[in-house]
């Protein structure tokens, strides 16, 4: 049996301040998590949403270096654009706090005190990497070299973006510190351990054979977790950002990042009451009274973290609560290939929301139609443009506006009164009175796509209601099918009442514009379900049309943006070829390449490759067939200096003998280069 929890306290991860919030981040965690609290709001439960910024750890650090500002810039800069887009895009945090608040710094520091103090922590000294340039110790993300699988030569230590290998630095071929480029070196330093081996046992019992019930991919990869054993992990690092420890005579060191964040939800549910000027107590209930159900929505590479460490390190503490269920997204790609923040391919929503002003709902329905619960899925423009006309508009948009504008046209935008009921009609009150329990059953379970595909259908039996009573053919006999008509648009407007509360969960915007239009008070999901929503005889307004077509040029906008961007990485990430074989002096002597003007130049008949030139080498007048015809205009080249390979034996091409080959370099976006000399020069000059 299902425990009756007292109230919730709901986290959705902690976005890194290093970058804005992308629709992968959107589908895994935010909008799920949104969902679940706006229905448990629904329900009148007592809820807390939490989220804020994680600035510590690696990422934001290495973004500093990137944009070549300071740490704190970075910080700033990303907690203002994450906390602005979320909120515009209606995520319904009760707080969105951030790390490096003192109130996170003490809370953090104070349980770390606890767990030192109780002597959970094991010291170990071992041999970490160094930049004996730089006087640092190198995080693994600072530490790059060849990778030894696919020959990349900027792989990190931890990881390897061009073929993905999980890699140490030991691995790299000439790693070297990206502070100063220095070969690390290896040098003795103290940590201090979180014993994750003494709570494995603890652990398999509590997830192993406690939580059956949480989602397949969470429970199987903490089990493969378990199986494997645990080993104890430092949970401190000698960085210069991030929370100092609490203990005397640890110059400079830090908490690993995975320590303070997850801390963060607690800090965060302070600052909460803290600005609220609450009772220095009122967060307690939050985290410590066995009767508050505890939610932790994370992205699945987060999933370690939450269920087996973070628990492991309030379980230490002793005096918390652990969380109930944890559900994990696996990830959304972008149109088949993996979304990347460093190589800004991706949909960042700051983008979204400026591109497609008042249309939050839209994106929040497409990435909750197609959310990667169960398996990895992908985002295309095409499915978002589709999904918009085909359900959105055509379904569900249709159908309110279909009963809104009728009710205006037959009885000035007042609710008809409901007569004897036909057994159609039954049969609408019948099944609508099954949606919310189905749709809330839906959503407690974290089945968040189940639920919204319960709401198209019931917008679709709306439809189909109106389509096998036709009103409007009715209305040829208007006084004659009168009670026909009221019933009809009475029943539709009770379900539009209904949906208008059901969607709110997924469609914060649209529910609040058609509540308001209906001029319906305050529900609450256990009162839906029912036909006396609305009163007849009450007048209701119009809400226009709740969904507008997407037309395609608007999509190809978005693939242009995208292949765009796709473009700008190739050019990027273009390496130099690989240096040729070496050669001797001797071997380049034999070649005679000699400064030449060009005199003229003509398109080669029945080519579009080649450009035929006269050439003055100071030698001779010759003619030379270049392939340069895609890339240069017979005028623009003329009067031109080149370098041009004169000893290479002549070749014919299309019937036309070529006395030599102009060097040419291809820049990275397939263009030609000229090789010119850098001022005039006299023909026949010698390169050498
Ligand atoms: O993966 C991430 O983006 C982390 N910043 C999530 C942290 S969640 C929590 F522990 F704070
Ligand atoms: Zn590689």
């Amino acid at each position: 049996m299902s425990k009756n929890f007292q109230r919730y306290t709901v986290t959705a991860a902690l976005p890194y301040a290093n970058g804005g919030v992308h629709i992968g981040h959107l589908a895994g965690v935010y909008i799920p998590a949104d969902i679940y609290c706006r229905y448990l709001r629904l329900k009148n439960e007592d809820v807390l949403f939490i989220c804020g910024s994680d600035e510590h750890g690696v990422p934001v650090t290495i973004r500093a270096a990137k944009e070549g500002i300071t740490v704190q810039e970075v910080v700033d800069k990303y907690d203002k654009i994450i906390g602005d887009s979320f909120k515009e895009f209606g995520i319904s945090f009760d707080i969105y706090s951030r790390t490096s608040k003192p109130i996170h710094h003490e809370t953090s520091r104070e349980i770390f005190k606890t767990l030192y103090d109780k002597g959970v922590f094991v010291e170990d000294t071992s041999e970490q990497y160094f930049d004996p340039i730089a006087h640092k110790f190198l995080a693994d993300r600072y530490i790059v070299g060849t990778c030894p699988v696919c020959g990349h030569t900027d792989a990190y230590g931890d990881q390897c973006e061009n073929c993905g290998t999980s890699l140490t630095p030991d691995k790299l071929i000439n790693p070297r510190s990206k502070l100063s480029d220095a070969t690390p070196t290896k040098k003795e330093t103290k940590h201090w351990y979180f014993p994750l081996d003494k709570y494995e046992a603890w652990l398999k019992e509590w997830i192993l054979e406690g939580h059956k019930e949480w989602k397949t991919n969470v429970y199987g990869q903490c089990k493969s977790w378990l199986d494997a054993g645990l080993q104890p992990r430092p949970m401190t690092r000698d960085l210069d950002w991030g929370v100092p420890l609490p203990i005397p005579n640890t110059d400079g060191k830090v908490m690993y990042v995975w320590f303070d964040a997850p801390i963060g939800y607690i800090s965060a549910t302070k600052d909460y009451f803290a600005q609220k000027n609450a009772d220095a107590d009122a967060w307690k209930p939050y985290w410590k009274d066995e009767s508050t159900k505890l939610v932790h929505f994370i992205g699945k590479d987060n999933i370690v973290f939450h269920c087996i460490l973070f628990p492991a390190i309030l379980k230490a503490e002793g005096s918390y609560i652990l969380p109930e269920n944890v559900p994990a997204n696996e990830f959304l790609n972008l149109a088949d290939a993996k979304i990347s923040t460093s190589r800004n391919r991706a949909v960042w929503l700051d983008e979204y929301l400026r591109e497609f002003e008042g249309k939050q709902d839209v994106l929040r329905y497409v990435l909750t139609a197609n959310a990667p619960e169960t398996k990895d899925n992908s985002f295309t423009w095409k499915d978002f443009q589709d999904r918009n006309n085909n359900e959105l508009v055509s379904n569900l948009g249709n159908f309110v506006n279909r009963v809104l504008t009728l009710t205006q046209k037959y009885f000035d935008g007042v609710v008809p009164p409901l007569n004897d009921l036909e057994k159609v009609d039954i049969d609408l009150v019948e099944s609508l009175r099954t949606f919310p329990n189905k749709i809330g059953e839906s959503i407690e379970n974290y089945r968040f796509r189940e639920a919204l595909g319960y709401i198209m259908e019931l917008s679709s039996i709306g439809n189909k209601y109106f389509q096998e009573n036709e009103p409007w053919k009715l209305a040829k006999d208007f006084e004659g099918n009168k009670a026909r008509i009221e019933n009809v648009l009475h029943l539709a407007l009770q379900l539009t009442a209904n949906l208008a509360f059901l969607i709110e969960p997924f469609l914060p915007f649209t529910a609040q514009k058609l509540q308001k239009a209906l001029g319906v008070g305050k529900f609450y999901w256990n009162e839906l379900g029912n036909q006396d929503l609305l009163i007849s005889g009450q007048k209701i307004e119009q809400t226009g049309l709740l969904f507008e077509k997407i037309e395609d040029d608007i999509v190809q906008k978005q693939l242009n943006i995208l292949a765009e961007r796709e473009k700008m990485n190739e050019l990027d990430n273009k390496k130099p070829q690989p240096l040729a074989s070496e050669i001797t002096y001797d071997d380049f002597a034999k070649l005679d390449i000699r400064v030449a003007t060009i005199l003229k130049a003509e398109k080669m008949p029945k080519s579009d490759k080649l450009l035929k030139l006269l050439l003055d080498t100071g030698i001779d007048e010759r003619v030379v067939l270049s392939g340069i015809a895609k890339h240069f205009s017979p005028e623009e080249v003329v009067g031109k200096q080149v370098c041009v390979l004169c000893n290479l034996a002549p070749r014919k091409m299309m019937g036309e003998m070529s006395n030599g080959m102009i060097l040419m370099a291809e820049d990275k976006d397939g263009s030609l280069k000229f090789i010119e000399p850098s001022a005039a020069i006299w023909n026949g000059a010698k390169i050498s």
